[in-house]
């Protein structure tokens, strides 16, 4: 045992919903392999259009559903012998060469919604359905918004330690090279405890002239969250982001961005550049570091601290 893996303690897979695939990236009738979850997966999307995942491995001989399936109305046809299993319940409705169906021939269904073009399914660590839903963001409705860019990346640390960052103003500073330590941010939070706001406000240079902005950043679960910014007449940024847990010690993040259409030729490509770059200076710090389960923190770490606190409730006990 090294000194890294003595002071390490592992974190479970949070409970919520988790983005797995961009909506552009899956057409009617396809079959995808994916893995989230330390979990083997199937995503299909129907003719009419609506995206399904089940757990992999079909339950006769384990042939992998997303190697070579196919799409047969609602359901997946496996590769191996053919039998279906509908996508919303994960149940086998047809064996074809074979009158009766086992009652034990079924595969695990996942909730699935498809929202601000990403699709989702529920991850909950006893298997109970879902305990609230994936915001829907107008913005990505709007003709005044122009039309989305797209990053993802594959970090190697749980994703409780990217989302920790959001509340670490302090990083920015020498992380990002950020001039002052930003102390003015204020912190909000929703009726049930899960949504958090946080806003920092003051007076910014944009592409269109110095105004009094206000960054917004929304917090809705552990692993989604948008970034907005407001008070340029007329105009406004719009990020929004999923990070999704591969295995205990990798994450994907996909992240959206979207601007009105008057920012589109003069911000938009540069804020995606700017904020896509900003992330990999944080990389050698993900890559290096361990998780601390009892941090020691200095009077000024208060967002931290509400960080830690706010993100116990997407545990199980115990995990
Ligand atoms: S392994 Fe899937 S039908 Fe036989
Ligand atoms: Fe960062």
């Amino acid at each position: 045992m090294n000194s890294n893996s003595r002071h390490h303690t592992a974190l479970p897979n949070p409970n919520g919903w988790f983005a797995v695939a961009w909506s552009k990236d899956l057409q009617d009738g396809e079959v995808q392999p994916l893995h989230y979850f330390g979990e083997d997966l199937v995503l299909f999307r129907t003719r009419e259009g609506v995206p399904k995942v089940l757990d992999a491995h079909c339950a006769h001989l384990g042939a992998h559903l997303g190697e070579g399936g196919r799409v047969v109305g609602d359901s997946v046809r496996c590769p191996f012998h053919g039998w279906r299993y509908d996508g919303e319940s994960g149940e086998c409705t047809e064996i074809p060469y074979c009158e009766k169906i086992p009652p034990r021939a079924r595969v695990n269904a996942w909730p699935t919604i498809e929202a601000n073009r990403m699709i989702f399914v529920w991850y909950h660590a006893e298997g109970k359905a879902p305990q609230w839903d994936v915001p829907v963001l107008p913005e990505f409705a709007d003709d005044e918004w122009a039309a989305p860019r797209y990053f993802d990346l594959e970090v190697p640390v749980h994703m409780q330690e990217m989302a920790e960052n959001n509340c670490d103003p302090v990083h920015f500073h020498f992380v990002h090279g950020m001039g002052q330590i930003a102390n003015d941010t204020k912190i909000e939070f929703g009726e049930d405890g899960r949504f958090f706001r946080m806003t920092d406000e003051g007076e910014r240079e944009t592409p269109m002239g110095t105004f009094h902005t206000i960054l917004e950043r929304d917090s809705w679960q552990l692993g989604i969250s948008s970034v907005r910014t407001k008070g340029i007449p007329g105009a406004g940024l719009l990020l929004f982001t999923s990070t999704t847990p591969v295995d205990p010690d990798h994450c994907h993040s996909r992240w959206v961005f979207t601007v009105t259409k008057n920012l589109a030729d003069i911000a938009g490509e540069e804020w995606v550049q700017a904020m896509s770059q900003g992330v990999q200076q944080d990389m050698q710090i993900w890559s290096n570091k361990i998780h601390r389960a009892r941090p020691v923190l200095c009077e000024a770490d208060t967002f931290l601290a509400h960080f830690r606190q706010w993100v116990k409730q997407f545990y199980t006990e115990g995990g």
